[in-house]
Formats: C-alpha cells, structure tokens, sequence
C-alpha cells in the first residue's frame, strides 16, 4: 500500500487527509494519506523515510514550506520562484520539491470568472502561501502587486523574492481591484482585520485564503460594501488536485460533493 502524508504544526486542523482520501477511494487506488505533526528536527528522518520508499509523496503546510528546501534534492521552477514547497515526491531516485499553491490560486479565480489582467492586486499577510499568490497574479497578469504585513520584516523578506512588489504599511489601504486575506486573521470566527475598507468603493474582489469559517469578518465586509467576495475552498481544493494527479496520474474529479467535504 502507498503511503502519503501531509505535515505541519499545528496539523490537526488540516482536511487533506478527508480530500485525498476521498479520491483515493473512488479511484480504487491502494494507497492512504495521513496527517503528521512534525517538528524541525524530524524532517531529516521524513526524507530518509521517503527515500526508502516508505512514504511515496508529502504535502507541506505551514511553517515547513520554506525549511523543508534544503532537505530536498530538486525543486521544480514554481517551487524555485517562490522558495516555496507544498508537494514532495521521488523521481528517479531524487527527491522532488514542487508547488501546487499557484496552480490551486490560478484555478479557483478562473472558476470565478474574475480577469487579473491589468488589475491592482493587494495582499495582507507575508507567510507561506504569500509567494504563491504573488506568483500566480504576475502569471494571469496583474498590473501592480502591494502586500502589507504586520511585521515589516517578512514583508522586506518577499519583497527579496520579488522586486517588482510594493510595501504598504500595516494599516494603510492603497487604491486596488483586488484584496486578499493571506493573513490567519479570521480562523476565529470573531477574529477582525483592524482595516476601514468603506472607503474603497464597489465591484473590487475580496478574497479570503481561509474557508474555515466559510466567511469571516472581512469577507463580510466585503460583501455589505458591495463587492465580490470568494473564500479559499476552491484553491485548497486545487492544489491538493494538482498533487493528487502528480503522484498518481489521474485526475480527480472536483464537484459539489468533493466541496461539500470541506464543510
Ligand atoms: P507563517 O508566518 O509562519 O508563515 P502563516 O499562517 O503563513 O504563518 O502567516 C500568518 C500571517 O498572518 C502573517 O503574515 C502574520 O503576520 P506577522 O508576520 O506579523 O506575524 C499574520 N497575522 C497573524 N496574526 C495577526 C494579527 N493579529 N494581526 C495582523 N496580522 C496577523
């Protein structure tokens, strides 16, 4: 039986497990997909493990994304481009690093029929899944990308990432077509983003990278000003279908079912 595994901490909130399950099952596959806390100094034995054959792919949540590089024998050009790793598999006896976060992005905002081209893009937050999105609005062909975080250091760190980027300070709202909650701000319910959006005016994007609770506070917000508003189901949902086909060669299929799993 083929083992996969996705790791974090703290993973126990992690729906994966019930995703990939699901497909393996109506794939027929003999395989199981298991959640594992890890701490830092584990990840060593992890890459033996996968080495041996013991584990045949690893997804990586946070804050492994980063670390788990140097562990690894190569890294596709997604994974390159954002110094970010969320799918591990072996090939020919290496041990492959890739990042499904920016094709999970890609494909959620074109099932929302949402055009990035030549929109203002500005993101809150400066962790692990930050360099993905950024990375997949330059691709669908943002005009201009802005992130603001609450500690500026992270935000300088991307911005050695991408150049291109520009800083806001926490707290400020610049003019933008599109605004992304990158932030944990909103996994409690009553979590609020401390941002007066009202002035923005209408027909913007809001989109929340959580979907559990399917829609926070600024999502809300959003909504009662008039806006467009999406939560992060659908990106989840597409980047565990992107390492889903990579290890196993088959597409799984994505319906109201597979969505309803994640309530
Ligand atoms: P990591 O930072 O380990 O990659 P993450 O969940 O990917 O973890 O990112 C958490 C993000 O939420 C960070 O941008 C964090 O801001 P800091 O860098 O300042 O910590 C942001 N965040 C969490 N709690 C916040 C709060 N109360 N106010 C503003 N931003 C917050």
């Amino acid at each position: 039986m083929k083992k996969y595994l996705v790791i974090g901490n703290p993973i126990d909130h992690s729906l994966s497990p019930e995703l990939h399950n699901h497909w393996i099952n109506q794939c027929g596959l003999d395989a199981i997909y298991e959640k594992k806390k890890l701490d830092n100094n584990d990840l060593e034995n992890l890459i033996l493990d996968i080495r041996k054959g013991n584990i045949n792919g690893v997804n990586v949540t946070v804050p492994f994304k980063n670390t788990i590089i140097p562990y690894l024998d190569e890294l596709s050009s997604e994974a390159k481009k954002t110094h970010s790793v969320n799918t591990i598999y072996l090939e020919n006896k290496k041990i492959i690093g890739h990042n499904t976060d920016i094709e999970g992005f890609e494909t959620a905002i074109e099932n929302i029929n949402f055009d990035f081209k030549k929109k203002k893009i500005f993101i809150l937050g400066a962790g692990g899944v930050v360099p993905s999105i950024i990375y997949a609005s330059i691709k669908m062909g943002s005009s201009e990308i802005m992130i603001s975080n609450r500690t500026k250091r992270k935000a300088d760190e991307v911005k050695n990432i991408f150049n291109n980027i520009k800083l806001v300070n926490w707290g400020e709202i610049p003019d933008f077509d599109v605004v992304i909650n990158a932030t944990s701000l909103g996994l409690n319910q009553d979590d609020k983003i401390n941002l007066d959006f009202t002035k923005v005016g209408k027909n913007k994007l809001f989109y929340d990278v959580i979907y559990n609770p399917s829609e926070t506070n600024f999502l809300s917000s959003g909504k009662k000003l008039g806006n467009k508003y999406e939560n992060g189901k659908l990106m989840f949902i597409y980047q565990a279908f992107s390492a889903f086909k990579l290890w196993h060669g088959i597409e799984p299929s994505v319906n109201d079912e597979t969505i309803k799993l994640l309530d």
